[in-house]
């Protein structure tokens, strides 16, 4: 089957509302299905599901689409991925290799290997953990720091034992090549073309996935010695900068919870997790990246960042806090007793204390400047270098109000000019702020144009009425005309418009929500009224062909006037009279 075939299959099959109801709670109200938007904290039922369209679209985030594009968001998946699960959940069969098509097959055969290989590794190490002899010293370490087994279980914690081939020789057993494990980072090549273990006598974090997929690993010493924690190297499945610790469950958590913490380490999640605070995610101690900040966009809620309270947690807060506001994370920040992290307090405080804590979060801006402002300024250049700091934190701050705010308190801390400090936090570095990509444009032509092509998405039985050169020939937004053109070239072929296709041809997701709006969008009298409606469209857009033929008519009637050319001149004005008659029968 080819795999357009397919993918028509699994859109028959695969019903909106039942691929939806199965993890959103939907409640019936007229024609539509509504539940709160599971993509954004949503206390109204602002998430509507057309059964007609088979469409989806929430009003108060714009997230919208078809059936795969809220499988892959809700999912955080690709779309091959989404096709192949989606297919398996409907009984639709693909060729193994589907998907494989576009991207490189040799790399993804690769990927799969390094997965089945950590995958492996992991189980190892957790057998290990859990074997009473050979297990006892590591288990006895995690009880002691109150990780008991169930989460040992959902954390698939392990214990890589002493010795250098342990896994190098339980992997020969299975006839792995010792070539494959160097690229998984699992060992390291030594002298003489020899290999050994790169984790030894450490406590082993599995850093998985979404999906439990095991990208990488994590290793720490139960003693003090150095380094403490290790990670597994850049390979083709794990890049540091792209992970979080975590994933698994806090994206799920962070979704219901509406706010997720933003810890540094193994330990502080899990002792998190132990006393009931699974809204939380872990960036292993490294500088807090932009992928990182998508990755916990995915909540659709706010950040807490709950760094260490000391110099290293504080630089790595004031670091991540441009990053976050630029894009766009409602962001707070809980600070502890100095030297204390998130595992000490939760500890000594228990669950609830944390929850209070979080509730009561400052917002990162004033976290950070209540930093930056803690010492007495006395000199100008105090003044001066308070600023500097404050600068690339104050620029990133997209709400204007909350700008000024800021630039509010620390003119007064400082006991400077407002301006002064607007001008100079400014102007500091070239100005950063990056446009928010914005919604289509809304005057009123525009607005008009997207009424007509929402009509006909909702109503195609009036396609016909409309004439594609006529009405979409003289459309303003480039947009729309694009989407109008799909729609008649589709509907001239299939003699109806699917909409399954025009989303499949508008991959663009801002092209797709803007589609699943007009969709999904409720137009309580439209049915009754559509003939009505379209009759009224189609005075409006004469009327206005008229009106342009009009103005491009008095141009070309000015013309000759000036160059004198009387035979033109005549026709010119023959066509304007008839013009106006035409125009006067229309009105
Ligand atoms: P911390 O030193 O704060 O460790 O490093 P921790 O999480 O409090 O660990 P415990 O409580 O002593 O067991 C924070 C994170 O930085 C990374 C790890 O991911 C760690 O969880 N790190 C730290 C390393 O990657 N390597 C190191 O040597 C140290
Ligand atoms: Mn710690």
């Amino acid at each position: 089957m080819s795999s357009e075939a397919a993918l028509e299959q699994i859109r028959r099959a695969a019903d909106i509302v039942e691929v939806i109801s199965s993890v959103v709670p939907l409640k019936k109200l007229g024609a539509y299905f509504r539940a709160p938007c599971p993509f954004h904290k949503d206390s109204n039922p602002s998430f509507t599901v057309n059964p007609t369209t088979q469409t989806f679209y929430c009003f108060g985030c714009q997230e919208g689409g078809d059936v795969f594009s809220f499988y892959m968001k809700y999912h955080n998946l690709g779309f091959p991925e989404t096709v192949r699960e989606l297919a398996a959940k409907f009984g639709v069969s693909l060729s193994r290799d589907w998907g494989a098509r576009s991207r490189d097959p040799k790399e993804d055969a690769l990927k799969e290997r390094l997965y089945e290989l950590n995958e492996q590794a992991a189980a190892y190490y957790h057998r290990t953990l859990l074997h009473p002899e050979r297990g006892g010293k590591a288990l006895e370490y995690l009880k002691r720091r109150g990780i008991d087994t169930e989460i040992i279980r959902k954390f698939r914690l392990g214990y890589a034992p002493a010795g250098w081939t342990n896994l190098i020789n339980f992997f020969r057993g299975k006839r792995v090549s010792v070539k494959d494990c160097e690229t998984a980072g699992l060992v390291i090549p030594g002298k003489n073309g020899s290999h050994y273990d790169r984790f030894r006598d450490r406590i082993i974090f599995p850093i998985m996935d979404t999906r439990h997929r095991v990208m990488g690993l994590g290793g720490r010493v139960l003693d003090q010695s150095l380094p403490k924690y290790l990670n597994s190297p850049e390979t083709p499945i794990y890049h540091k900068g792209r992970v979080l610790y975590g994933l698994h469950t806090g994206l799920d958590e962070g979704r219901r919870a509406g706010k997720t913490l933003l810890v540094e380490g193994y330990m502080d999640l899990l002792a998190l997790y132990a006393h009931g605070v699974g809204n939380v995610l872990a960036s292993l101690g490294t500088a807090l990246t932009r992928d990182q900040v998508r990755l916990m966009k995915r909540t659709g809620g706010a950040v807490v960042v709950a760094f260490d309270s000391d110099e290293a947690g504080r630089k790595a807060a004031f670091k991540a806090a441009p990053l976050l506001l630029e894009e766009g994370v409602a962001s707070y920040a809980v600070q502890f007793a100095s030297g204390e992290d998130p595992d000490d307090y939760v500890r000594r405080e228990g669950g609830d204390a944390v929850r209070t804590l979080l509730d009561e979060a400052p917002p990162l801006v004033d976290f950070c400047l209540d930093w930056i402002l803690r010492k007495p300024v006395r000199t100008a250049s105090d003044k001066e270098s308070a600023l500097t700091e404050a600068a690339p934190l104050v620029r990133a701050i997209p709400s204007e109000i909350v700008r000024l705010e800021a630039v509010r308190k620390l003119s007064s801390a400082l006991h400077l000019d407002e301006g002064i400090v607007s001008r100079t936090v400014q102007s500091s570095s070239k100005a950063s702020l990056k446009e928010l990509p914005k919604g289509l444009v809304h005057d009123v032509t525009v607005r008009m144009e997207e009424h007509l092509l929402g009509f006909l998405l909702r109503n195609p039985g009036f396609i016909p009425t409309f004439i594609k050169d006529e009405c979409v020939a003289e459309f303003e937004s480039e947009h729309i005309k694009s989407l109008a053109v799909s729609l008649f070239e589709i509907f001239e072929d299939s003699g109806t418009s699917d909409t399954a296709v025009l989303f499949s041809r508008c991959s663009e997701p801002r092209m797709q929500s803007f589609i699943a709006r007009l969709l999904t969008e409720e137009h309580p009298e439209e049915a009754e009224n559509a003939e009505k409606i379209a009759l009224d469209f189609s005075r409006t857009y004469r009327r206005r062909r008229l009106r342009r033929r009009e103005e491009r008519l008095t141009q070309r009637i000015q013309e000759a006037e000036q160059t004198n050319n009387i035979d033109l001149l005549r026709s010119l004005l023959r066509e304007q009279q008839e013009l106006v008659s035409l125009r006067t029968q229309t009105i």
